[in-house]
């Protein structure tokens, strides 16, 4: 296990990551349903392999961070916002059996409406300073939690899947991202569902988003049992190609594994 920066036996360093950022990586789509959830779930467990990370789901009307995870938390994102402000939030995650420690969303839309994103993101500041890898789960389309992940994340990964919608939606995206001035360089284009064959191919995807896919993850009923079973397929399946490509973006989110930015996950 690597750990990160602020740890007193500096293996942060002996294992060559960059021991001043931590990064924070917010998994966005406009369109539900693309694959976010099982993204995030894959690459927070492929994280907490290589060091002590957090997943945090800010889809907080319907989010299902708990189910991909099969977690019962104790405490959860309002729950947090609640507490006494002296009380450590780290303290206060879920740990899954990765190591990851989790955040899931309220239990409810109605509890998610009693908190206000301010606060809500009090809490996601607290964890990030902890300086940890944070991966940031979203919901569909724009609303001020995906924009307050989007302003927070070192690094965007952008699900889409192959298909006329999924690219137009992700093209509006980018234009509105664009348009608030915020930095595309750290986008990270993943095609989901990548050899679906239905009309449109990766290199399709690539040239209507004007964007090299950095990581294109093929249909396999192994992710969709995955989520099913709350259990990730880089936990369950580690060695198998789809976890595999997950394992490897890991490695380039992490910084140890530059090459792994070729599409190496493509198949
Ligand atoms: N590459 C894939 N292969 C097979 N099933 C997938 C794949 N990506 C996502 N799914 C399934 O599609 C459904 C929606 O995915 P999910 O991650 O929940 O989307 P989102 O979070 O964007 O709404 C889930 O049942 C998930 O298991
Ligand atoms: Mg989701």
């Amino acid at each position: 296990m690597i750990t990160f920066r602020s740890r007193s036996d500096d293996s942060a360093e002996r294992h060559g990551i960059n021991p001043s950022e931590a990064p924070v990586v917010a998994v966005v789509s406009p369109k539900g349903g693309n694959g976010k959830t099982t993204v995030s779930s894959n690459l927070a467990v492929a994280l907490a392999h290589r060091t002590d990370s957090v997943i945090i789901d800010l889809d907080v009307h319907f989010g299902d961070v708990q189910y991909a995870l099969r977690m019962c938390p104790v405490h959860r994102l309002d729950d947090l916002v609640d507490a006494d402000s002296r009380r450590d939030p780290m303290s206060m995650l879920s740990t899954h059996p990765s190591g990851l420690d989790v955040l899931c969303a309220p239990s409810d839309p109605v509890a998610a409406d009693r908190m206000s994103v301010g606060d809500a993101f009090g809490v996601v500041d607290r964890i990030i300073a902890a300086n940890r890898p944070v991966i940031l789960d979203t919901a569909g389309g724009i609303s001020n939690y995906s924009l307050g992940a989007l302003d927070r994340a070192t690094r965007v990964v952008m699900v889409c899947g192959t298909d006329v919608p999924s690219v137009q939606a992700g093209r509006k995206l980018l234009d509105t991202m664009r348009r608030l001035d915020m930095d595309l360089s750290h986008v990270d284009l993943l095609v989901n569902r990548s050899d679906a064959c239905v009309g449109l191919s990766v290199d399709d995807v690539e040239t209507a988003l004007d964007c090299q896919a950095v990581l294109a993850v093929p249909e396999h009923s192994s992710l969709a049992a995955g989520m099913n079973s709350g259990s990730p397929v880089t936990e369950s399946s580690p060695r198998s190609s789809v976890a595999a490509a997950f394992h490897r973006y890991a490695d380039l989110v992490l910084g140890l594994d530059l090459a792994a930015g070729t599409r190496r996950g493509r198949r």
